[in-house]
């Protein structure tokens, strides 16, 4: 979603801001923006489209000037136009917005009233122009900002800029994350510390109603209530915020190529060599009478492969939700309930909505997250972060399998807590999970293999995924990232569904990818691998050597995994999921790494 940036310098500022516009790519944009003042004077260029195009336009017409705000956006109110680009304007003050103001259009009547032509058709217009009526009534920026802040509703981050001010940014957060940067006689705002890491490693994170006054010299910070606060700097590890491809063409591909890195590092954050878990406290499922598990896109298919887990290792009753519907369906919540609300990036606006939704009303909130500094993670009750680093390539691909393993210890630690599982069994999965580095890394070999298959699905208009068990969740995955990535319609389906239906989609030119481990459901899925191959249907099937040997012999493409115990087939079949849309999206040419339309951090509604 939008990405935000402020910049109070000591040198020209449109090329650092620029600079960290870029670092905000990943997170999915259709045109930017960049605003200075210069000499008293406000100033702006807008470009819709890649950063390119802004940056083309400030060879041509330069923007001077030592402090500044840029913005991406991703269209939400208006088209992806020049003038619905950020930065807003309205008479001295400028602005950039990520979020949404609900209740914009009661705004915008009340400010057409006055007088006032709307020059955007956005919802972060009646911001700029609220607070424009507010200077023009007198009051100082810091008051005007204040002022204007009080009226709005919804969740968002701003940054405003002013006419006449070259030593003034106000920040403000409600909902949005908004860090601030601390520098050698310079101040930035951002809306992640990934925007800022090349200024300084030095991080404030504000706090949800936050208002913050930047100078080159002092930051001071408001609380929701206008009281004074100290918002601490951390020093930040650099090395967490390198945003490069480190040789591989895409990001996709250098997060797909790190999985066996990540599952490493991040079991041996959360277990301990004498084969126990090392989680933090309070994640105790022996009083939990249900498990609820919610959240978004691939976050909530590693919720449904989580969900096997929990009934078979832990006989724990689980439900698994979509965010967004879950928080508008009155659910019944009980404290007996657990809640684990599942996201990369724990800012996700419906995440965020239902974890509040059910504070309170269940025993415990544990929040699955990638990044350790976001609100999921700072309004749950108990962290557990996945370890798997900054995730740059919108398509969610380490974080995914990540989560899973997450999710896997969690299993495990409820089977211990509830007694189904005793020392030497939790012993025994956990050396399985040490085992999963070195099968993904086999996963990751047959690379090749794969790209010859994507070429034949390069050409389908229409892909069917096929899989039982925990395999149907990734079925679900391995549609999604190809749709994500290559705009092929493409469906997963529970390989028992397909005579119920999409049985008669099957045709010539349909491939149907069947993910069949050997497990005990392999015999029924290749009954139904069958009926597709009945039906003229092209398969890839994808199994171990002695699955493709077996039932493989009529199928168009057979794709060897190696022979892994079931607790982790899902993260080893998830890597051919992964780079089967890779690579079709390679071989059709798409932006891989943002594709059309889609964002990394999905923070409205
Ligand atoms: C967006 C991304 C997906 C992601 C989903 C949930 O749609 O494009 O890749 O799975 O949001 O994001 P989260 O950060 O909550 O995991």
């Amino acid at each position: 979603m939008c990405g935000i940036v402020g910049v109070l310098g000591n040198h020209e500022v449109s090329p650092i801001i620029l600079n960290a516009l870029k670092r905000l790519e990943y997170r999915g944009y259709d045109s930017a923006g960049i605003a200075t003042v210069n000499d008293g004077r406000l100033d702006r260029r807008r470009a819709v489209g890649k950063l390119v195009n802004l940056s083309d336009l400030l060879v041509h017409e330069p923007l001077p000037g030592k402090a500044g705000i840029g913005h991406t956006r991703w269209a939400t109110h208006g088209a992806p136009t020049v003038s619905n680009a950020h930065p807003h304007a309205a008479g001295p003050v400028m602005v950039v917005h990520n979020g949404i103001i609900e209740n914009f259009r009661t705004l915008r009547a009340e400010l057409a009233e006055d007088g006032v032509n709307f020059a955007s058709d956005t919802d972060s217009e009646v911001i700029v122009q609220l607070t424009a009526r507010h200077l023009g009534q007198g009051l100082g920026p810091v008051e005007a900002a204040h002022a204007t802040l009080a009226r709005l509703e919804g969740a968002f981050a701003l940054v405003f800029l002013f006419e006449g001010e070259e030593d003034l940014l106000i920040g403000a957060r409600r909902g949005s994350p908004l860090a601030v940067g601390l520098g050698d006689g310079e101040v930035y705002l951002g809306s992640d510390a990934i925007a800022l890491a090349p200024m300084t490693d030095r991080i404030a994170y504000l706090e949800e109603g936050d208002m913050a006054v930047l100078r080159r010299g002092s930051v001071s910070v408001t609380d929701q209530a206008g009281r004074p606060v100290e918002r601490q700097a951390t020093r930040i590890q650099m090395d967490n915020y390198r945003v490069d491809k480190a040789g591989h063409r895409h990001f996709m591909a250098k997060e797909i190529a790190e999985q066996p890195a990540v599952l490493r590092g991040a079991l041996e954050f959360h277990v301990r060599a004498d084969d126990t878990l090392d989680l933090p406290e309070g994640v105790d499922f022996s009083e939990t009478g249900r498990l609820v598990l919610v959240a978004c896109g691939t976050a909530y298919l590693a919720a449904q492969v989580a969900k096997y887990w929990f009934e078979q290792i832990a006989g724990l009753p689980v439900e698994c939700d979509i965010a967004s519907e879950f928080r508008y369906r009155d659910p019944v919540l009980t404290p007996q309930d657990t809640a684990i609300f599942i996201s990369q990036s724990g800012e996700t606006a419906d995440t965020l909505a239902a974890l509040r939704h059910v504070q309170g009303r269940v025993a415990r909130v544990l929040g699955v997250v990638n990044v350790p500094t976001s609100t999921i993670a700072r309004e749950s009750d108990v962290v557990l972060p996945i370890q798997a680093g900054p995730e740059i390539g919108v398509a969610s691909t380490k974080a995914f399998t990540a989560q899973l393993q997450m999710l896997a210890l969690l299993a495990l630690k409820a089977g211990r807590d509830r007694g189904r599982l005793d020392a030497a069994g939790l012993a025994a999965h956990l050396q399985t999970l040490r085992s999963l580095p070195g099968f993904v890394a086999q996963a990751l070999d047959r690379d090749g293999e794969i790209a010859r298959i994507a070429a034949r699905l390069s050409e389908a208009t229409d892909v069917l995924f096929l899989g039982r068990g925990p395999m149907f969740p990734l079925a679900l995955e391995a549609a999604l990232k190809l749709k994500e990535i290559t705009y092929i319609h493409a469906e997963g389906y529970a390989s028992g569904e397909l005579k119920h239906g999409p049985i008669a989609l099957i045709e010539p030119d349909v491939p149907v990818v069947v993910m069949a481990p050997r497990d005990r459901l392999f015999d029924k899925t290749v009954s139904n691998m069958q009926e597709v191959l009945a039906r003229q249907g092209p398969v890839v099937l994808i199994s171990d050597h002695a699955g493709l040997a077996e039932a493989g012999a009529e199928a168009q493409h057979r794709l060897a995994m190696p022979t892994v115990p079931d607790l982790i087939a899902p993260m080893v079949y998830a890597i051919p999921a992964q780079l089967l849309a890779y690579h079709t999206a390679v071989q059709r040419g798409t932006d891989v790494d943002q594709p059309r339309n889609l964002a990394k951090s999905v923070t409205v509604e």
